[in-house]
């Protein structure tokens, strides 16, 4: 899909259809809705003064405009209260914009851009660019059927975005969107491929075509180098497949020689079956979701290389599979660790932590001057957010609360939850240095108690993302399966670092 910021007027951009947003309790058209009722001959005052249409969340009217230029279809759109008006409104309105051409078989539109005071300029184009390509976005590589509901299904190429403002900074704008959503988007089609396809060579492969095509360094380990290396946590979880682990190292030299890098560290466990701690059959088939956080690393790093952004940024994914066989790790044993430290494996299903506790430890020896990792870690995420929050967690208030801003900048939002010494007690092992489960209580703080025992003194946070990488898609701009969660809050919280 193509998005650009066009510098015209609604009324004289011919195109098949034009989206507007219309602010609810508007009573009579002004602004860009005079405008547009002035071609519709006054169909836009006739609507609002039929009551039909208030400018609610969920409302939608189309027209048909006579004449032979302009918009030949518009399509008003109900944007809420204008108090409510944020980037995330807008796109979600760009969004609904480009299903809403989609659904009737349009391919190109353009979209009117309106922040109400409420958004700045900048954020507004980057917001709707967003929303026009992540709405854009589905995954049909494994049907070998075109047609759904007997119709092929319609693909949107191209958004021209319109609106008043700096053309140049709106132009810039829309374009990082449009950048930053298709790494989301490549997160969202590694996420959606079966385990059988995406295995942890798969990523790896995927990678190193990426790194070649956009240019950027990939080093990847198999096991006979992770074993040289002594990462022995990640090893211990991929005992018990025969697919072979990988641990995947990408890295952005967009900052001065010698600068300390952020590291960007994701889950990047291709099929959780729990291992011998087996998990129960009911929803196993959504446990090839458990390596989001190694895609949205992925996804965020191709976008990071692509808007060239100032800093020296490295993104490392872990991936393997986590299977029970003759060979797997056993509740019970006791496996080392790249730090050195030793782990009793009281449940082999809470592998995550294991194979970032490698990952971090290596992150850590980059002396980074800041480490964020994100993995589909603890069912009790999902308990205590559900899917509108991940939880943040980590070892400075600073960090977290970038990661807050950047959350919600990026319509992809996390909420802190406490990481205080008094939890980690709940890790403490007769037999080895730590457990690798603390119980039922506060299971998704445990969780980031133990990875805090690998990064040292770096400066780190951790985001819990279980409840949010995938699910039904709720929003105009996801689908059912996998969201690309959180590839704009990386990518944004980066961004706000370097300027
Ligand atoms: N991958 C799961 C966590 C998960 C749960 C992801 C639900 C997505 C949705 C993780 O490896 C896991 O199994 N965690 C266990 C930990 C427990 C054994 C301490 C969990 O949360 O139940
Ligand atoms: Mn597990
Ligand atoms: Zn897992």
């Amino acid at each position: 899909m193509q998005v650009r910021y066009v510098a015209a007027r609604p009324s004289s951009h011919t195109v098949p259809l034009l989206a507007v947003g219309v602010l609810q309790g508007t009573t009579e058209p002004s602004g860009v809705l005079a405008e547009v009722d002035g071609f519709l001959d006054g169909a836009a005052t006739r609507l609002l003064a039929s009551g039909d249409f208030t400018g609610r969340d969920a409302d939608e009217a189309l027209f048909y405009a006579s004449g032979d230029a302009g918009p030949r279809r518009v399509l008003l759109l109900g944007m809420g209260k204008e108090a409510k008006v944020d980037a995330e409104r807008i796109r979600r309105f760009a969004a609904r914009a480009v299903r809403g051409a989609e659904a009737r078989g349009v391919t190109e539109l353009a979209v009117f851009l309106e922040g109400h005071g409420r958004v700045e300029a900048a954020a507004l184009a980057q917001a709707a660019a967003e929303g026009a390509v992540l709405a854009g976005w589905s995954f049909r590589e494994l049907k070998t059927r075109d047609a759904e509901n007997g119709r092929p299904p319609v693909q949107v190429e191209s958004v021209d975005l319109l609106g008043e403002g700096d053309a140049e900074v709106l132009a810039t704008a829309a374009g990082a969107g449009a950048v930053i959503a298709t790494g989301e988007n490549v997160a969202r089609t590694l996420q959606s491929r079966p385990g059988n396809v995406a295995t942890p060579s798969h990523l790896a492969e995927e990678v190193e075509a990426m790194g070649r095509e956009v240019g950027f360094q990939v080093t990847v380990f198999d096991e006979a180098r992770m074993k040289e290396e002594g990462m022995h946590a990640i090893l211990a979880v991929s005992a018990g497949s025969h697919e072979e682990a990988r641990f995947i190292v990408m890295e952005h030299r967009g900052g001065v020689e010698g600068e300390a890098p952020l590291v960007l560290v994701g889950k990047g466990l291709t099929f959780d079956a729990g291992g011998i701690s087996l998990k129960p059959p009911a929803g196993m088939e959504e446990m090839k979701f458990d390596m989001s956080g190694g895609a949205a690393v992925i996804g965020a790093m191709k976008a990071i290389v692509e808007l060239g952004v100032k800093a020296n940024v490295v993104g490392i994914v872990p991936s393997s599979e986590n299977l029970p066989s003759g060979t797997a790790v056993k509740p019970g044993d006791v496996i080392g660790t790249l730090a050195g430290k030793t782990v009793e494996v009281i449940n082999t299903d809470a592998e995550g932590r294991l194979i970032l506790a490698d990952a971090l430890t290596w992150g850590s020896r980059l002396k980074p001057a800041a480490m964020v990792d994100c993995a589909t870690l603890t069912g009790a995420v999902v308990v205590a957010l559900g899917s509108h929050a991940a939880a943040v967690l980590g070892n400075d208030d600073g960090l977290i609360e970038e990661l807050r801003g950047a959350g919600s900048r990026s319509g992809e939002r996390c909420w802190p939850l406490p990481l205080w010494d008094e939890y980690g007690k709940q890790l403490e092992s007769a037999t080895a240095d730590l457990l690798n489960v603390g119980g039922r209580p506060a299971g998704t703080i445990t969780a980031a108690c133990f990875l805090s025992e690998f990064v040292g003194d770096t400066v780190w946070a951790h985001l819990d993302i279980a409840g949010t990488a995938y699910g039904d898609g709720k929003l105009p701009y996801q689908r059912k399966g996998g969201y690309g969660f959180p590839t704009r809050l990386l990518v944004e919280w980066v961004r706000s670092r370097t300027s």
